[in-house]
């Protein structure tokens, strides 16, 4: 064994047991809420919905704040996909997936914003600001009025269009 390979040798003996003893720092703890934070479903029927409201007037200055700068004016689209204004159907080719054309629940506008929207701060906003942008949304796509508040008993009764468009369909209990 030459010299260069025995002071190697010797130097990872020395500091193996330094290292192995150590984690590699990835990750940090999860804050205390968090997992309470991500486990809010919400369902088709309402359950889950925190109290709170907002109409399409205070949704569209949420949207403008939060939303725009990706989806694009009137929710188009932009960088991200485009959320209304569906130019065709979903039949046709190819499909124009918008909320209003594709979604088959608006709870879920609701539960999906909370979750992972912005995009950049998801978790942000607060439960008035979610049902104004909700109400935004489903205004954009002709759904309700663009004074009609949202909130957990409004919300599950917005009819969309594609509810009856897929197959396994959740039965409300
Ligand atoms: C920094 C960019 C960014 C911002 C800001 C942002 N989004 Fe998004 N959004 C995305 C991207 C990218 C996707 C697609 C990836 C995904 O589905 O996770 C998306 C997807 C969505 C979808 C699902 C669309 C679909 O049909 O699958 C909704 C709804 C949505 N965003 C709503 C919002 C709302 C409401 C806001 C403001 C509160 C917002 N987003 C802000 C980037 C952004």
């Amino acid at each position: 064994m030459c010299m260069r390979k025995i002071v190697a040798f010797l130097l990872c003996c020395a500091v193996y047991p330094v290292c192995a003893n150590d984690s590699p720092h990835l990750g940090k703890p999860a804050p205390q809420g968090l997992e309470k934070a991500w486990n809010g479903d919400i369902f088709p029927n309402g359950k889950g919905l925190p109290a709170g409201s907002g109409n399409a007037i205070t949704g569209k200055k949420v949207y403008t704040q939060y939303c725009l700068s990706c989806h694009g004016v009137d929710g188009t689209g932009g960088s991200a996909e485009e959320l209304a204004g569906a130019k065709h159907g979903l039949t046709d080719n190819p499909p124009d997936k918008t909320i209003g054309t594709y979604w088959p629940y608006a709870t879920t506008v609701f539960d999906f914003t909370r979750r992972a929207m912005p995009l950049n701060a998801p978790g942000s906003l607060n439960h008035d600001q979610l049902y104004a942008v909700t109400a935004y949304l489903l205004y954009l796509n002709h759904l309700i009025q663009e004074t009609q508040l949202m909130n957990a008993s409004t919300l599950p009764k917005v009819k969309m269009p594609n509810r009856n468009g897929f197959i396994n369909q959740y039965q409300a209990r």
